[in-house]
């Protein structure tokens, strides 16, 4: 497996991750934790986080953004018409971002990225436009490289996120129905260069069949690793 050189990533179930540097940067993607059926059990996040990625406007990827960032104080990070949503309902702390900029927070550059994929926001009955939808490559100082890719098809311009950022541990959705299956993913790898990939957005609802299994079966024998963790799960 990819060296992670101090960094440790743990998954909580469907997109959610969290990530704590070596130098003790912690970084919470997609927090959806109350009504996460896979959300590991009695689980405890750090007291403080630095920064809460949102990637899109669904619901699955932004329930506990509020809750969280109040409690732990996190600023919170994402494409600048979600980064407004969060604003109005309390959010002070909001870095607003888009395609191709970088937002450097202490040992961390975080990179926007395309994503395939949808952001409205459902407020009752209705939706609010929630910006584009997008990934994060979070460049780590003296640390890995990172790609959290959100809920998104395999799309070839991955290959430009190899050529600016060269991520070697991918967080990719497998999962199917609104994002890319197993064989999508395994092209998406080899697209985007990876030497490990975690299987993110699979098994949280019936829909969402992909398994890692399946992925590996795709991936096949490139000497890519496909990093099987249970929630809860942390790889160092
Ligand atoms: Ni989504
Ligand atoms: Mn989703």
């Amino acid at each position: 497996m990819s060296d992670l050189m101090g960094t440790s990533i743990t998954w909580l179930g469907h997109a959610t991750v969290l990530v704590q540097t070596a130098a003790g940067t912690t970084i919470l993607i997609d927090p959806f934790i109350e009504n996460n059926p896979k959300f590991p059990k009695g689980f405890d996040l750090p007291e403080k986080l630095d920064l809460i990625l949102a990637t899109h406007g669904h619901y699955d990827h932004i329930a506990d953004v509020v809750p969280v960032a109040q409690k732990t104080g996190a600023s919170v990070v994402a494409m600048y018409e979600l980064a407004g949503y969060f604003g109005t309902k309390g959010i002070k702390n909001t870095i607003p971002m888009g395609y191709g900029g970088s937002y450097t927070h202490k040992d961390v550059t975080l990179s926007m990225t395309e994503a395939r994929h949808s952001s409205g926001i459902q407020d009752g009955d209705t939706f609010i436009y929630g910006g584009e939808p997008a990934g994060f490559v979070l460049t780590i100082a003296d640390g890995p490289v990172l790609y959290h890719a959100g809920d998104t098809s395999a799309f070839s311009d991955m290959q430009l996120i190899r050529d600016l950022y060269a991520p070697k541990f991918g967080m990719l959705p497998i999962g199917g129905n609104f994002t890319m299956d197993p064989r999508g993913a395994a092209l998406a790898t080899k697209f985007l260069g990876l030497d490990v990939v975690l299987p993110l957005h699979w098994g949280t609802m019936p829909q969402l069949t992909g398994t890692p299994e399946e992925l590996e079966k795709h991936i096949g024998n490139t000497g890519v690793q496909v990093l099987k963790l249970a929630p809860g799960q942390t790889a160092r």
